[in-house]
């Protein structure tokens, strides 16, 4: 029993990695893409637009992939090992208003943007990733000084 308690946390760790990194390269990738999406360099706002949809398209099955398997053995550890301690809710809670605020906000201010668009108007990207990393501080640091 001891090897499977070892087995889901190396399974929810990696996960988190995993999905913690699509957000990280997502980022980088925005931030490489803005003059081109912004029209500040030249350069095919169509073109870089249908490779930013390209990379989000991979992007978003690994990190799907990725937050079930953290969900999932999150829930076994706690359901198995841990014990359902008020920290362990606080943690569901944080996840489930991260998973609400970043697709709100994706539907409501990312989904309408057209390219070329306004700094300012692509500054919406970089809200979202304030948001998502907020929140990834909060559910670590609930995880290590609560659990
Ligand atoms: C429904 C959601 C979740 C539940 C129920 C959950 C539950 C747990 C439990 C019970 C443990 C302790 C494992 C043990 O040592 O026996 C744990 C560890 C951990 N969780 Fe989660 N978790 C959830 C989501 C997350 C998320 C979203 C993240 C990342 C942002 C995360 C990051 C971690 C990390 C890094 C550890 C290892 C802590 C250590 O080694 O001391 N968890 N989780």
């Amino acid at each position: 029993m001891e090897t499977l308690h070892t087995i889901l946390r190396l399974i929810h760790v990696t996960c988190f990695a995993a999905w913690f990194g699509t957000v990280l390269a997502s980022l980088f990738l925005l931030k490489t893409l803005e003059p081109k999406l912004t029209g500040k360099e030249e350069g095919s706002p169509a073109e870089y637009s249908k490779l930013l949809q390209n990379f989000i398209r991979l992007e978003t099955k690994v990190a799907d992939t990725a937050f079930k398997a953290v969900i999932l053995s999150g829930l076994l550890l706690a359901g198995l090992y841990h014990g359902w301690h008020l920290a362990v809710f606080i943690k569901i809670g944080l996840v489930v208003l991260q998973v609400a605020l970043t697709l709100g906000y994706i539907m409501r201010s990312i989904r309408p943007l057209t390219y070329p668009c306004t700094p300012s108007e692509y500054a919406k990207w970089y809200r979202l990733f304030s948001i998502s990393l907020s929140m990834f501080a909060l559910v670590l640091l609930t995880t290590f000084f609560l659990l």
